[in-house]
């Protein structure tokens, strides 16, 4: 058994000596890899006889931790070797300021944006947040809203129309107010809701897209009345501009749904093409409004218990590009990169609000 006294001593001498964690690696596989020195010392240990057997093995057991003590030792100093080697050539400078996350590679489109800020300030009103389809049956988008088959108001909805073979056509919705109906026929006195989402004319030119955005706000409770709808309407857009001297413009109006109806405007200054909000004595429409129709109440089923309510339905391109200043409604669908990258928003921006 000389030869394992040698294959041991080798072994012990070449942990020993190697230099790097290659060499190390090296000497792990020629002894104990698979065919390895001291494996094929093993295979002689079955010819053996029993006593022999247990005096090799022993020796064999004891070599083997003594050399994988001997081997983790080393490889924990190369180990420690390479870290340090790297602290001294890799150059850190905390100084540096931090890189903003996703900055050129993802935006928040502008609508996203607009509609979470709108969500959290009527979220913060007071108003719960709820959801219709964008497929509309007539009743809902048109007939509960006191605009019957005759109505003239329906020629105004350029509305796109879906075949089926009930005789309740089906529509694209054409402004968020069927949501209105749905919650009035679904729930009871006091109603305070806001639905965000998107909705669909047959109309296309600088100022309109086939699709585009709207939310509607209902209150519905015991003595609601016009002063509570300007109230309301005002310090949202007080607050969504973050500008409290803002003024604005109750103009009447009609809607076959409210009454009585009005438009809203704010005022503006246009110097030189720039248009500003909250200065001078030029107005601009931003949305429309009244007190609930005593019909539309009756026509959903709505039992008031002597309740009023008011509603109100804003267009979100409208107030993204008044709020951000872009010019070109098209420019919203057109998928282009570049305006995204220029006009869109940090995925973390949160937007300032100014809560007193
Ligand atoms: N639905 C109306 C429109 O699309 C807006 C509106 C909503 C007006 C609620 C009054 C009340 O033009």
């Amino acid at each position: 058994m000389s030869n394992l006294n040698e294959v041991i001593q080798l072994a012990t001498k070449e942990i020993k000596d190697s230099t790097n964690l290659d060499e190390l690696e090296k000497t792990r596989i020629k002894f104990f890899g698979k065919s390895g020195l001291i494996n094929q010392e093993m295979k002689k240990i079955s010819k053996l006889n029993a006593e022999k057997k247990k005096e090799i093995g022993k020796k064999l057991n004891l070599f083997k931790n003594n050399f994988s003590i001997e081997f983790n030792k080393k490889k924990n100093i190369f180990e420690d070797q390479k870290i340090q080697e790297k602290i001294e050539h890799d150059f850190v400078d905390p100084t540096l300021p931090e890189r903003s996350i996703n900055l050129n590679s993802s935006k928040v489109h502008p609508i996203t944006q607009t509609t979470e800020e709108i969500i959290s300030i009527l979220g913060s009103m007071g108003l719960k947040y709820v959801e219709g389809p964008d497929i509309e049956d007539d009743f809902h988008n048109f007939t509960a809203l006191n605009i019957p088959l005759d109505h003239p108001a329906r020629q105004m909805h350029d509305t796109f129309y879906i075949k089926t073979n009930k005789s309740n056509k089906n529509v694209l919705r054409t402004h968020t107010s069927p949501v209105q109906i749905r919650s009035l026929k679904n729930e009871k006195v006091p109603i305070k809701i806001f639905a965000p989402g998107r909705t669909y004319r047959c109309d296309s030119d600088i100022t309109h897209t086939p699709m585009f955005h709207q939310v509607e706000g209902l209150v519905v409770d015991k003595d609601i009345s016009f002063s509570n709808l300007k109230w309301f309407v005002s310090e949202f857009c007080k607050t969504f501009f973050n500008n409290e001297s803002l003024k604005l413009r109750f103009r009447p109006s009609f809607f076959p749904f409210t009454e009585p109806s009005a438009e809203v405007d704010v005022n503006c200054s246009r110097k030189k093409g720039k248009l500003i909000l909250g200065e001078g004595d030029e107005w601009m429409e931003i949305l429309g409004c009244g007190m609930v129709h005593p019909n539309v109440f009756e026509l959903s089923g709505f039992s008031t218990e002597g309740a009023t309510g008011f509603a109100f339905g804003i267009g979100i391109e409208r107030l993204a590009m008044l709020k951000y200043g872009m010019p070109d409604l098209r420019n919203f669908f057109e998928n282009d990169i570049r305006w995204l990258n220029h006009y869109g928003f940090s995925c973390f921006d949160i937007p300032d609000l100014n809560w007193d």
